[in-house]
């Protein structure tokens, strides 16, 4: 669906002509925002909800079998609607069954054609085809589009699918992948990809022998994935280090795990108590998933402390340092909060750099901040950012779901009020942010 931005004339807002597929005008509507007015220093607890990136992949490592899998601590999000439509038009029973739970059972006969439009809204859905080839031994999906961080080819995927004994042909902007049965192999990524490296192994642990995976990535909702499929019945090593070893079994079975807390959300909770100097703390942060975040607001001056169950961001008292850093495959500083971190970056007096090291064109927030009075100078994959002017609320637009995170963040900093549109984007991965923030003492309201 193609969303075409208008100003209004009349200043009303930002106004979205959504077009439906076949290229009829649906209609226009005025849409909603949200208004933040910068009132200083967050207080109080923030509890994390469970982790996007881990729960979407055991969604779709469900197809595996034809047992029923229960999942805990899946967040209420956009991203988990969409996996739950896709599962469904493959042909399973998959619904929330509790307030955080989900119920998959793929039982049956099974499609082996992802939904374009669905693959079109949510990269994700690509991860349909690791299952739907090891347990079907086919899968045809369109290739994902370009999206607003850039090209993003699936190329290793395809590569490992093809290492598998997995034909792959392309024909209208479809892939269609094929094998009689997948056999094991060695394989070696050229870049560690997190979603080429769980495709894989979910191709991997029903192929027949081993497979040795090398330069994989080691994001610990890898970890996660290989804790759910090894619940399944699945034998998988490694997860976690560059190296994963899987040994191919007959069968996977029903099984029911809790899925680990979102990083990312922990990540943008602490960042907001450091761009407010607030005293903020962050319930269910896993203190070990945080480490290149914590090493770098450490350096910055802001006082962290954990506890069993979370980690505490006091910001208040010191003068914070300018930082340099580059985001880097885990453990490395996370991409997905390198936005959230420019936000901050322009609220500290001095210089700070920035290296996208991941994603190619990933600095669209950059050009927003600026919009709020921030100064940040951007080359390529490169940000400098000369912090410490005064940020001023405007009307902002999301370009991605961390983008929206960041310019969220640099409203509750900003003298005045800020509209963030592109709420479809933030929706997309944040589970009630704006009301987690309201317990925080933040003044953020959902428009219209
Ligand atoms: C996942 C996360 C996303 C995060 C990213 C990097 C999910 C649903 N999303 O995305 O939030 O930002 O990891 O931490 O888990 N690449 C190739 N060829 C491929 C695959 C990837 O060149 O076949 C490149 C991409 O263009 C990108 C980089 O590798 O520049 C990282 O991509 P990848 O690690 O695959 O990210 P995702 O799994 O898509």
């Amino acid at each position: 669906m193609e969303a075409v931005r208008l100003y209004s004339s009349r200043g009303a807002g930002i106004r979205d002509c959504s077009l439906i597929q076949d290229g009829n005008l649906r209609g226009e509507r005025i849409l909603s925002k949200l208004s933040i007015v910068g009132l200083g220093p967050l207080r109080g607890e923030v509890c994390v909800g469970g982790a996007k990136n881990a729960a979407l992949k055991m969604l779709v490592a469900c197809l595996l079998t034809d047992d029923e899998c229960i999942i805990h601590n899946v967040p209420r999000i956009k991203d988990v609607e969409v996996m739950l439509e896709v599962l469904r038009f493959l042909g399973c029973d998959a619904d929330f069954c509790g307030a955080h739970s989900v119920r998959v059972r793929a039982e049956g006969d099974l499609g082996f054609k992802a939904p374009d439009v669905l693959v079109r809204k949510m990269r994700a859905s690509i991860q349909v085809m690791g299952p739907l080839l090891a347990r079907l031994g086919k899968v045809q999906v369109a290739y994902p589009g370009g999206c607003a961080i850039g090209e993003r080819p699936i190329d290793i995927h395809l590569a490992g699918f093809a290492a598998l004994g997995a034909d792959i042909g392309e024909k209208e902007g479809y892939i269609l992948a094929e094998a009689g049965k997948l056999v094991g192999c060695e394989f070696y990524l050229d870049f560690p990809s997190v979603g080429a490296t769980e495709n894989l192994i979910m191709a991997g642990v029903l192929a027949q022998g081993q497979t040795v995976l090398h330069n994989v990535a080691k994001e610990p909702e890898i970890v996660d994935l290989q804790d759910f499929l090894n619940k399944m019945g699945a034998k998988v090593m490694g997860a976690g280090t560059d190296r994963i070893t899987i040994q191919g079994v007959e069968r996977l079975s029903g099984t029911e795990h809790w899925v680990i807390p979102d990083r990312i959300e922990a990540g943008t909770f602490m960042l907001a108590g450091a761009i407010t100097k607030g005293d903020v703390y962050v319930r269910h942060a896993n203190v070990h998933h945080l480490e290149a975040l914590q090493a770098k607001l450490l350096q910055s001056g802001v006082a962290l402390s954990s506890t069993p169950d979370g980690i505490w961001v006091r910001a208040g008292r010191a003068m914070l340092q300018p930082l340099n850093l580059r985001t880097m495959p885990y453990p490395g500083f996370p991409t997905d909060l390198q936005p959230q971190m420019m936000a901050f970056l322009c609220t500290v007096a001095g210089t700070s750099m920035i290296i996208e090291g991941v994603y190619a064109h990933r600095m669209k927030h950059a050009a927003e901040l600026r919009r709020m009075g921030a100064s940040i100078w951007v080359e390529g994959r490169s940000a400098i950012i000369q912090g410490g002017n005064p940020l001023t609320g405007a009307s902002v637009q999301a370009s991605d779901l961390r983008a929206g995170a960041a310019l969220i963040l640099a409203g509750l900093a900003a003298c005045g009020t800020t509209e963030v549109y592109g709420l479809e984007h933030i929706d997309r991965g944040y589970e009630h942010l704006e009301s987690k923030f309201q317990e925080l003492g933040a003044c953020i309201t959902r428009l219209p």
